[in-house]
């Protein structure tokens, strides 16, 4: 059992979680994530790990309820435990393997979609503790869904925060950042973008405009999280890839975001996963036992 040290709710309908799980704090790097279990009988959530610290043997997750299991995790609170908490999954961010010299004559920018914040605050932190200041834009829906405002300040090199209703900060979404600050003179090498799909789909319309190379972190449905069952299968360029192994983090320029969003859709019926079994054929592993799509 991985015991709960803290529970709160950041911001609407987003809570963090403090959880002891010293061997995943002891390996994990930005850019991983975890697998996460209520109870036995619980649904496998990946979440992507917002801090660690190696010392406490803990990590931070962030998540927004969107069914009955995340609903469940609201519920959960310091004292509580989970029955499983697996990782570090995924590969970490490539900015946090290559060499230090080579990422440091980068200029980089950051941009976080809502809850996408919480995966992008350990890398912008890993960076600074390396002498290295990345730039960050954050957007949130409003003034009250927006979360980690002053750790992303005391890491980020220059922080624009954004607002699409203007409630606080600049006003717009993301992606009007990206072109004020362009319009501002502000020259990147890499951008950096994660949250919801859509946004990263335009995020990268934005940033191919622009001649900057852009990483993303796909966050498709995953059920076992070490490439065999198939669920987080997406094509990059035309390679067949599967997030939980291989990423989560691509190109971004090479994503087609509208078929991935329509895989999403697709594979949460029987029908739509046999669909795709028909379409994908070998490389649909339909091996996560309820598929449907393997038989
Ligand atoms: P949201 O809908 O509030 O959007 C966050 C920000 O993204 C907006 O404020 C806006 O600036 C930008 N955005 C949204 N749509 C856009 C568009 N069409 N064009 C340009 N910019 C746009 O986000 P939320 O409710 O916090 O996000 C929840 C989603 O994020 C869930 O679907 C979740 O799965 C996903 N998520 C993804 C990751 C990841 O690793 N990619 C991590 C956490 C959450
Ligand atoms: Fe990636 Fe199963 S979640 S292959």
């Amino acid at each position: 059992m991985y015991s709960i040290l803290k529970a709160e709710a950041l911001a609407s309908n987003i809570y963090l979680m403090v959880v002891k799980a010293p061997r995943v704090a002891k390996h994990c790097l930005p850019g991983q994530f975890v697998i996460v279990k209520a109870d036995e009988v619980g649904e496998r959530i990946p979440l992507t790990i917002c801090d660690y610290d190696r010392e406490e043997g803990t990590i931070t997750i962030v998540f927004q309820p969107v069914g009955a299991s995340t609903e469940k995790f609201t519920r959960l609170k310091a004292g509580d435990a989970f029955e499983d908490f697996v990782g570090p999954l995924g590969r970490p961010s490539e900015l946090c393997t290559e060499d230090l010299e080579e990422v440091k004559k980068k200029r980089i920018l950051f941009v976080a979609g809502g809850v996408g914040t919480a995966p992008v605050y350990p890398q912008v932190k890993w960076l600074h503790e390396h002498g290295i200041a990345a730039d960050a834009i954050v957007g949130a829906k409003s003034k009250d869904f927006l979360i980690l405002e002053k750790e992303m300040e005391a890491v980020c090199g220059n922080l624009y925060v954004t607002t699409d209703d203007g409630s606080y900060g600049r006003h717009g979404m993301v992606t009007k950042v990206i072109e004020d600050l362009a319009a501002e003179g502000k020259q990147y090498d890499l951008a950096v973008a994660i949250g919801p799909m859509i946004m990263m789909k335009f995020c990268c319309l934005t940033t191919k405009k622009l001649g900057i190379p852009t990483v993303v972190s796909m966050n498709p449905i995953m059920v076992d999280g070490t490439g065999m069952c198939g669920a987080c299968r997406l094509m990059v360029g035309d390679e067949v890839k599967f997030a939980c192994v291989d990423g989560p983090e691509f190109d971004g320029h090479l994503i087609d975001f509208d078929a991935c969003m329509k895989r999403q859709q697709l594979y949460k019926t029987q029908e739509g996963r046999a669909l795709l079994k028909l379409r994908e054929g070998d490389t649909h592993h339909g091996g996560c036992g309820n598929c449907g799509g393997d038989k």
